[in-house]
Parts: C-alpha cells; structure tokens; sequence
C-alpha cells in the first residue's frame, strides 16, 4: 500500500509560554525533547557539567486524532492540529534561582518536573513552586517523571510524597501525570492535560506593547566579514500589543554609561528589521510564545546576554526606571530553597538582597526600614510598573534564597 503523504500545517506562532520547573536533574530538558525534538543544553559548560545554565527554548505543536490519540507529532492527515506551545526550560540547580525566576516571568503555565526516584520534595521542588505561587503562575502541572526507575509500590509512596507536600499549596489540587520522559512513558495523557489543563491567556492586543528581554545574543559566527554581518537578536517574549516590522523601538534600563566617575544608564534606540517566532520570520509579533527581534545594534553591545531583563516597547512608551524602591516586604516563614529549612529572619538595615521583576534580576542595598517598608538602593535599575510583583532573595552561605515578595510602594 502507498502510504499517503502527511501534509504540513500551515504557519501559526506559538501561542503561550510553559516552564519546565523543578530540582536539578529531574527531567525538564529530556521532556523539552521528548516534546519538541530539540535538546536544548547545548551551551559548552552545559554539556561539559550535563546540567542546564541558561534557559532553553523550543516549540512544539500538539496534535490529535482518534487513532493516534494526544501527540507532539502530526502522526496522519486525521491528526487535527491543536495549538503551538513555547517551552520555557529553566535550570534546577540551586546557585541558577536567578535564572529561574527570570524564565518564571514569562511563564502562562508550568509543568513541575517530580523525579518518582528521589524522595519528594527535594530543595528547589519547594523553591521553585514558591516562585511560581509568588509571581502568581497558577496553571500547574505536576509531571512525576522516571516512572522507568521504580516498582509500581515506590511510585504510589512517590504520589502519596507529592500530595503531602503540595497540601496547602497552589499546586495543591493539581493533576500528578507519571510519566517517563526517557522512555516515551504516557507522554500523550500529559499532552491532552495540558491541552485540558493550561489554558492561552487572554492578551491585550490594544495596549502598547511590552516585550521581557529574557535573552540577547550576537548570531554572527567569528570571522564574518563586516558587510555580512547582522545586528544584536533580542529573545524573549511580548506580553501584550503588537510589534511591527521597522517600528523604532526603545530597550531600558538600557546601557550602563560612565563619565567622570558618575554611573548613568541610558535608554538604547533602534528600528526592528526582523521578527521571529515560531522559526519563521513574521511581519507582526502577536503575545504568546517566545519570540526574537533583530535590530540593526551592535552584536557587541547586546551579546552575552548584556540586555536579559531589559523592557522593549514603541519609543517613549515604556514604564518608568527606578534606582531606588520603596517596598512592602512579605517574608516567608522559612527558607524553602536549602536542605535544612532556617528561618527567616527579619531584614536588616545595610543588608543586600536580590530582587527580581519581570525577566530583570538586581541587586540592591537597604538603606532605610519602616515597620514592613524597606527603602533599597539598586546597583543597576530596572523598568517596571508600580503593580509588577518583586521577589526578594538573600544571601544564605554562598547561595541566592528566596524568602519572599514584595509590592513597590514608590
Ligand atoms: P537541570 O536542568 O540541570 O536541572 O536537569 P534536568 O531537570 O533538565 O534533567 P535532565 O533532563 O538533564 O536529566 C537528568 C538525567 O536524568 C539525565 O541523565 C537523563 O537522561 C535522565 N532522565 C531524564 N528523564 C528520565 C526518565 O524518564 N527515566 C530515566 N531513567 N532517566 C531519565
Ligand atoms: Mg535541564
């Protein structure tokens, strides 16, 4: 018999953004490539230490029909396509929180990745459901991977670990799939429940637009010639409006200016030659998935990641800058990234903290404390509206830990 040609699907951009989350090691780049073909480490140090440093990126699509059932693959031409979906890949290690919180901002909805072997919950499973549950991503799905690895007794005690634990949280009445990213294990029960499950937010196309910076790199290979040379690549994803093709466009805080001594930061400028989503260059980004803006600057100037938390809009429509803030501090109870659960302690006066808004990670000194206020000076600004939220981490041994949020007051 001739087999019958599967035809293509016709052009779509990803529609939202799911993170993977959870400790270090307990499958989230495996499932990315389960999911989406494409394994996503493949920065040197990450292949060199087999763990995940940046965060990754890759689409997929989902699929179903009523033989194949829920798939990540257009399987016949019955397979009726479903939605494009952008994963979000963050580390699990416990010195990259900053990292995760930075991917978390960009997040519809996430998959927390459960190892069935380990018991449950493990450092950064409790640190990362925090983040999520204080930037306010409530789309959860618990994803208990490595069913391959135990009986079926030892993934049942496994399951009665993960409900104990989320008990209270806002992962309490989340779905618990168990799966085997390795091993092709009910991958497609956990596409039809993110079909079910995480839901394309409603986005406001009217508004102007706010692109997170969650990433920016120089695309040229060493030894282009000048003329062939293209300029910096902003990656990340709009939030809400829509960007244009040649708009001029303004990135802030923007870039750090010395003169005579003095620190300044100054707005960057540029005109936006190209767009990207779902690997295809576009005319008009729509929110969603993530996404990439080519401009004309500099690769120097934008390579490395230099422009991560950086805000893009139309020129002179973006939020204010601050270099200082004045916050209403909530403090967790305890510290839920570490092995032995501290408590934690008021904030002093003189003390340094992290603090992440949006894709933007700083750091910052208290200068002055007011019953719950803090006023905290920051060592590099960020663009922000007065209702973003803030995370507040400290420094416990040699480690970032998150103890809680914060709103800005001025
Ligand atoms: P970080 O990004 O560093 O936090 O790790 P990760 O959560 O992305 O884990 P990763 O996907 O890199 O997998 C860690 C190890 O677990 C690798 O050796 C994988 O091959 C293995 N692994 C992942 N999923 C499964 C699974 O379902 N079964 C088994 N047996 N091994 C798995
Ligand atoms: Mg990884």
């Amino acid at each position: 018999m001739v087999k019958k040609k599967i035809e293509e699907e016709k052009f779509v951009q990803p529609e939202l953004n799911i993170g993977m989350i959870g400790h270090v090691d307990h499958g989230k780049t495996s499932l990315v490539e389960r999911l989406s073909g494409k394994w996503t480490d493949t920065h040197s140090e990450e292949v060199k230490r087999g763990i995940t440093i940046r965060l990754g990126y890759a689409d997929f699509s989902t699929y179903n029909c009523k033989e194949h059932g829920y798939n990540a693959k257009k399987q016949c031409n019955e397979c009726k396509f479903q939605r494009k979906i952008s994963l979000i890949d963050a580390p699990g290690h416990e010195t990259l929180m900053a990292t995760m919180l930075s991917g978390a901002s960009i997040m519809d909805g996430a998959l927390l990745l459960i190892a069935a072997n380990e018991k449950c919950p493990q450092p950064q499973t409790k640190e990362h459901l925090t983040a999520l549950e204080i930037i306010g991503v409530k789309q959860i799905i618990i994803v208990q991977n490595k069913i391959d690895l135990v009986t079926k007794e030892e993934a049942l005690a496994n399951y009665k670990q993960i409900k104990e634990f989320v008990k209270g949280t806002i992962a309490e009445n989340a779905l618990i799939i168990p799966i085997s990213a390795q091993h092709n294990v009910n991958i497609d029960t956990l596409i039809k429940t993110i079909e079910d499950i995480i839901k394309t937010p409603k986005r406001d196309e009217i508004k102007d637009p706010l692109f997170f910076i969650a990433r920016s790199f120089d695309i040229n290979k060493p030894g282009t010639d000048i003329e062939d040379l293209k300029g910096g690549v902003l990656g990340g994803a709009l939030k809400q409006g829509i960007l244009k093709l040649n708009q001029e466009i303004e990135m802030r805080p923007g870039l750090e200016k010395e003169f005579q001594g003095r620190v300044t930061w100054e707005p960057i400028f540029a005109v936006i030659e190209n767009l990207m989503s779902g690997g295809e260059s576009v005319k008009e980004l729509h929110p969603g998935g993530s996404a990439g803006i080519l401009t004309k600057l500099d690769p120097r100037l934008i390579k490395a990641d230099s422009l991560t938390g950086n805000l893009v809009g139309l020129k002179g429509k973006l939020p204010n800058v601050f270099n200082e803030f004045m916050l209403k501090q909530h403090l967790l109870k305890r510290v839920v990234g570490a092995k032995d659960e501290l408590v934690v302690e008021p904030i002093k006066k003189g003390e340094i903290l992290m603090l992440n808004v949006n894709s933007a990670a700083t750091v910052g000194t208290v200068v002055e404390l007011k019953k719950d206020l803090i006023h905290v000076k920051l060592k590099v600004p960020v663009c922000c509206n007065l209702t973003d939220r803030i995370t507040i981490s400290r420094r416990i041994g040699t480690r970032w830990r998150l103890i809680g949020y914060a709103e800005i007051i001025k």
